[in-house]
């Protein structure tokens, strides 16, 4: 059994160690001993074992995937219509048993999906624990197949069964209880707050988005296609990690839910991803769909990635900047009003290809001048300073890195956020000096 090197990783995730915070998310990756064996090897810290059910297992379709994909190629959102494990629940607690058995410093936890029935979760609760798994994950976030049978996101929609099927299992279980939230719902802290009220040790999200990726319009059917037909999957992959984050932000800043280990899932591919999702608040991350694509080695440059910015940075352990962004994130109507940003273009090295002139000029402030060169007929661009309003969009549309930067000014005022900003009819009176 190999070892991991990178001491400054171990962490405990609501009473589970772990030697990094990778972990792979319950899925394909996940869903029997010969995958978990070749990932533990890999050096991941923890799996999320493929989601069990009751017997008998569940039926898949072919095919199952599909994707949405940027111009070279490369998969920016993943989409499947697959359900939880299609194995006996006899067969994957008997391979769970032995991997935990050969790999005890790894985290092992088991995903689970039942009927919203107590019974189910007393009687199937004793023979997880039996396997010497480390913890539960309740899935109530799986978008299709289950929601129809009244399980996965047919439960996590609804904050009452989210607490009810929580308190059973922290009544039935002496393992940790992880529930996994889908993102398929209006405001994510509702069910966070529900877990947290039913005595979940820790929440995780996302689970995938609804989603339909393309259509062949030869064949009028969406992508995958069983046959003639299709139907709505899940969504995963790059494409999700901003709004994984968002909801993962809400539930760390959300004072009902403060404090509450966030297991943090979505779009996940690399060292820095999980960095975002640590300093936002998550005590470990996990991963699928890159584990998909490009195989479980990918944790190595997670792993070395992470450990060096963490000796650049000077933190020792992972909860030394874990939440650092957190106090940052705040409601709109306390940012600044009085900051500015100005752009300013670096002549040096634009290349005169007038995308921000565009951009300005048709959607934005006029903000931009193209200068011509009567003799020579070159085009310049200049920012008319007065009319920018900071707005960002000409330097995302720049295909030169760095060539258009936003300026901080100096506006010499104080901090005034909206509550407090004069223009605002509702505007909280300030406090004058007397
Ligand atoms: C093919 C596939 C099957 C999945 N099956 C499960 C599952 O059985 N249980 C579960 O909780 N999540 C399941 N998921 C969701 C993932 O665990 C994860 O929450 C989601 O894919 C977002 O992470 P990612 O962007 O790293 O893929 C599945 C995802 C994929 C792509
Ligand atoms: S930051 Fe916005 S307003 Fe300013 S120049 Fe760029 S696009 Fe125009
Ligand atoms: S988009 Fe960038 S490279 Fe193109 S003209 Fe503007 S500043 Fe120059």
């Amino acid at each position: 059994m190999m070892s991991d090197a990178y001491n400054n990783l171990a962490i405990e995730f609501c009473g589970i160690k772990s030697p990094n915070p990778f972990w792979l998310a319950s899925a394909p990756p996940t869903d029997k001993a010969y995958n978990v064996i070749r990932a533990f090897e890999a050096g991941w810290g923890g799996v999320v074992w493929k989601t069990l059910g009751e017997d008998p297992p569940a039926v898949n379709v072919s095919s199952r995937y599909s994707a949405i994909y940027g111009k070279n190629r490369e998969v920016i959102g993943f989409n499947n219509i697959e359900l939880i494990t299609d194995r006996s629940l006899e067969q994957n607690l008997r391979e769970i048993t032995a991997v935990k058995e050969a790999w005890p410093d790894r985290a092992i936890v088991v995903s689970l999906m039942l009927p919203c029935e107590e019974h189910y979760w007393a009687d199937i609760l004793p023979k997880v624990e039996a396997t010497g798994a480390d913890g539960i994950e309740l899935n109530f976030g799986c978008p299709h197949g289950m929601p129809e049978r009244g399980m996965g996101a047919a439960v996590g929609q609804v904050p009452d069964y989210v607490r009810m099927v929580t308190a059973w299992c922290k009544q039935h279980s002496k393992l940790p209880v992880i529930v996994k939230l889908t993102p398929n719902i209006t405001d994510i802290r509702h069910p966070a707050r529900a877990a947290h009220q039913g005595g979940a040790d820790a929440v995780s999200l996302i689970n995938t988005i609804n989603s339909i990726t393309s259509i062949d319009l030869d064949r009028m059917v969406a992508l995958p296609t069983v046959g003639s037909s299709s139907t709505h999957g899940g969504y995963c992959g790059t494409a999700v990690k901003p709004i994984a984050l968002n909801m993962v932000a809400e539930i760390a800043r959300d004072p009902e839910t403060r404090g509450l280990p966030i297991s943090g899932i979505g779009g996940i591919g690399n060292w820095r991803d999980a960095a975002e999702f640590i300093v936002l608040g998550a005590g470990c991350v996990q991963v699928c769909t890159a584990a998909m694509l490009h195989g479980f080695r990918i944790v190595e440059e997670m792993k070395d990635g992470l450990s060096r910015w963490m000796d650049a940075q000077g933190y020792r352990t992972i909860e030394d900047f874990r939440g650092k962004a957190v106090p940052n994130t705040t409601d709109w109507k306390y940012l600044d009003m009085n900051y500015k940003v100005i752009a300013q273009i670096n002549q040096q090295d634009c290349i005169g290809c007038g995308r921000c002139y565009v951009a300005c000029e048709d959607t934005s402030h006029q903000a931009i001048a193209r200068l011509v060169d009567e003799a020579s007929g070159k085009r310049t661009y200049q920012v008319i300073q007065e009319e920018c309003v900071g707005c960002n969009l000409c330097e995302i549309t720049c295909p030169v890195q760095n060539c258009i930067t936003m300026m901080p000014q100096q506006t010499g005022k104080p901090y005034m956020n909206w509550t407090q900003d004069p223009r605002n009819p509702r505007a909280e009176k300030v406090p004058t000096a007397a």
